[in-house]
């Protein structure tokens, strides 16, 4: 892909609908710890290094760390860690209040995936969020052995175990940076439950009286 003519082509695009609907969820809590993965342009990066956020951003494209630090100021730049990784060489992730992933993991090779996951659904600290887009097979893209792709079934088993939040299936005809396509896209919003204190305890409900005296 020639991820600098996409760059381009999307010049001065708004913050993605799904990362700006994932912040209003969280209300007033406070700026954590978040990982952008495929960070590409750096707009949602740059977005919540401006609301005080702490960011590991990871994009193997050679281009990405310069267009995403160019103009940062230093107040930011101290919070924002960059990996110039490609999703299949990664062996962990660090932890995160929350996880965004905005059209960038159906670019991770098939075999990879389950690997890729695994590590994103580690990092999501309890109570925290995951975020981003998933392709589905009628996507324009969907023969492409290069690249994964998730029925809608798929989708609900990656996300087991995860509230969801919020989940949009787009299975259309419609346009892209380089031009007209099909899209099959499911926007998904997600949080980790909260760990429960102990097993068989429910997160919401404080622990009886009698269980705490064991
Ligand atoms: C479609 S762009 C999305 C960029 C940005 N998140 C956005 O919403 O516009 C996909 C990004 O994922 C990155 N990418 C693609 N395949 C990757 C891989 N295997 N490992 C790491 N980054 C990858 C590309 O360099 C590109 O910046």
């Amino acid at each position: 892909m020639d991820w600098t003519a996409y760059y381009d082509a999307q010049a001065g695009r708004a913050v993605r609908s799904v990362l700006l609907a994932t912040l209003r969820l969280r209300g007033d809590a406070e700026a954590g710890v978040a990982l952008d993965m495929g960070s590409g342009d750096g707009v949602e990066t740059r977005h919540l290094l401006s609301l005080g956020w702490r960011v590991h951003s990871y994009d193997a494209d050679p281009v990405a760390r310069e267009r995403l630090t160019t103009g940062l100021d230093p107040g930011a730049l101290s919070r924002l860690s960059f990996s110039s990784a490609q999703f299949e060489e990664l062996t962990g992730l660090p932890e995160a209040d929350f996880v965004y992933a905005g059209f960038s993991l159906p670019f991770c090779a098939p075999s990879a995936f389950p690997g890729l996951w695994d590590a994103i659904r580690s990092a999501v600290k309890p109570g925290g969020l995951f975020a981003g887009e998933l392709f589905g097979p009628h996507d324009s893209w969907g023969s492409r052995t290069d690249m994964n792709f998730h029925d809608r079934e798929q989708v609900a088993g990656l996300l087991a175990g995860l509230g969801v939040l919020s989940l949009v299936e787009e299975d259309r005809e419609g346009q892209s940076a380089f031009g007209p396509r099909h899209w099959h896209v499911f926007h998904v919003i997600a949080r980790n439950p909260p760990a429960p204190a102990w097993p068989g305890a429910h997160p919401e409900q404080p622990p009886k009286a009698e269980v705490l005296s064991v």
